[in-house]
């Protein structure tokens, strides 16, 4: 079920020897913080840099770094690792390590290894700007592009040697992320999504709000995904904590009208439109431009109705693909189905919130599909991100061959 999430898949963590190396360790935990299981394979020079035992105790796994020892497991360990490996993250890439694999080269575990492996792999170079410039690494990386490697641009910023360009090792949080993109397949390219998410804010006056919990991890989970596997994403989002998400548009915006006018603008062109926003369904009457002061007992505000974003979009629908969310705190598959007609949508995401495992803040949901046939399906409690990949899923294989008979 978690075809596209980097659970439970065997990874190979590459690490050369770089200033960068100490940002594997970062790396290493991520990947094991989503439950993969990471083995790593380190150079001679890079362990001046980092110990190994670091890496060994984060994974525990043995590190893989010299070919010849007495334990003769380590001899054929390169080939055992590289039929079990689902995918290969290559971080720090020296320029040293990214010639040799550019020319077949195999002196090290590492670059013994890489000939070996058939899985994905992604090279995170990072050196010095020069270096990085320079015409002998620029046509290694090109060939490794062309062999099928998938190879992540430094970042530009200060180096470590006091010089500034591209040539860092981007944070770890972006690797992991482009890494899981690679695992993904590409079967969203050329799509246009519009994602909604988080709460929307209606403001009483400058220093109030009326707002609801909503956290946006689902609709950023959904945006990511889609992201991953090749769609042209625009996240619409009211205030959240969270980072933009990486290689997606993000738009942000405070209330209900702002999020209407924002998603509206983008409709024409949008293929697919998961609205996983809680939009407040109603704002204050009048919002005061100066703070309101304390001096009466008892304060009525009058409250007027937003416009239903999904369901004007229901109305208008002529090619686009509509999928819905539907919190309810009880009589789920009633109050689902009836949005499912009502707004005019293709899918609609049901969940009943108020346990830990589901709702608003939490990074696990526990969902129910429903769809236009009358069907549903019921998902166990997973992450977001999961059941975003799951969505994503259903909307290729159930709805959008419908929608585009
Ligand atoms: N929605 C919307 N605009 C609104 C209210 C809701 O676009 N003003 C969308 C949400 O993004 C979600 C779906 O409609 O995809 C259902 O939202 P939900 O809050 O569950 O239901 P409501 O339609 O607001 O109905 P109710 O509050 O009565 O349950």
């Amino acid at each position: 079920m978690m075809k596209y999430s980097i659970k439970d898949r065997n990874i190979i963590l590459g690490v050369s020897g770089g200033i960068a190396a100490y940002k594997s360790v970062e790396i290493l935990r991520l990947l094991i913080q989503a439950g993969a299981s990471v083995r790593v394979i380190m150079t001679q020079s890079a362990q001046w840099f980092v110990g190994p035992l670091t890496f060994e105790a984060l994974s525990g796994q043995p590190v893989f770094k010299d070919m010849f020892t007495e334990d003769h497991e380590a001899s054929i360990r390169h080939i055992d690792w590289a039929q079990a490996a689902d995918g290969v993250i290559i971080a720090p890439a020296t320029a040293n390590t990214i010639g040799k694999l550019a020319h077949g080269i195999a002196d090290d575990p590492l670059s013994t290894f890489m000939l070996a492996v058939s899985a994905p792999v992604l090279v995170c170079p990072s050196m010095n700007n020069q270096m990085y410039a320079s015409k002998a690494v620029q046509r290694n990386l090109d060939t490794l592009r062309s062999d099928g490697y998938f190879v992540l641009e430094p970042g530009s910023g200060e180096l470590a040697c006091g010089t500034t360009g591209p040539g860092r090792l981007p944070e770890p949080n972006i690797i992991v992320d482009r890494f899981t993109s690679c695992l993904a397949p590409n079967d969203l390219a050329g799509k246009k999504f519009v994602v909604t998410a988080g709460p929307t804010i209606e403001p009483i006056d400058p220093v109030r709000f009326i707002s609801n919990p909503s956290s946006g991890k689902m609709g950023y989970a959904v945006a990511r995904a889609a992201a991953q596997r090749g769609a042209n994403v625009i996240l619409i989002t009211g205030p959240t904590h969270l980072p933009d998400p990486t290689n997606v548009t993000t738009i942000r915006v405070r209330t209900a009208d702002e999020m209407a006018e924002a998603v509206f603008q983008q409709y024409e062109q949008a293929d697919v439109v998961v609205k996983a926003a809680a939009v407040s369904d109603y704002r204050p009457q009048e919002s005061a431009v100066h703070k309101t002061k304390k001096g009466k007992s008892e304060w009525a505000l009058s409250l007027k109705q937003n416009q239903d974003i999904l369901k004007a979009l229901g109305r208008q629908k002529v090619h686009q693909v509509l999928v819905g969310f539907a919190a309810e705190t009880r009589d789920l598959e009633q109050n689902a189905t009836q949005k499912l007609t009502e707004k005019n949508v293709d899918m609609i995401v049901g969940n009943l919130v108020g346990s830990a495992a589901s709702g608003f803040e939490s990074d696990t949901n526990t969902v129910t599909f429903f769809y236009t046939d009358g069907t549903h399906e019921s998902l166990p409690s997973m992450e977001k991100q999961a059941v975003a990949h799951i969505l994503l899923d259903r909307i290729i294989e159930k709805v959008l061959p419908v929608a585009t008979d």
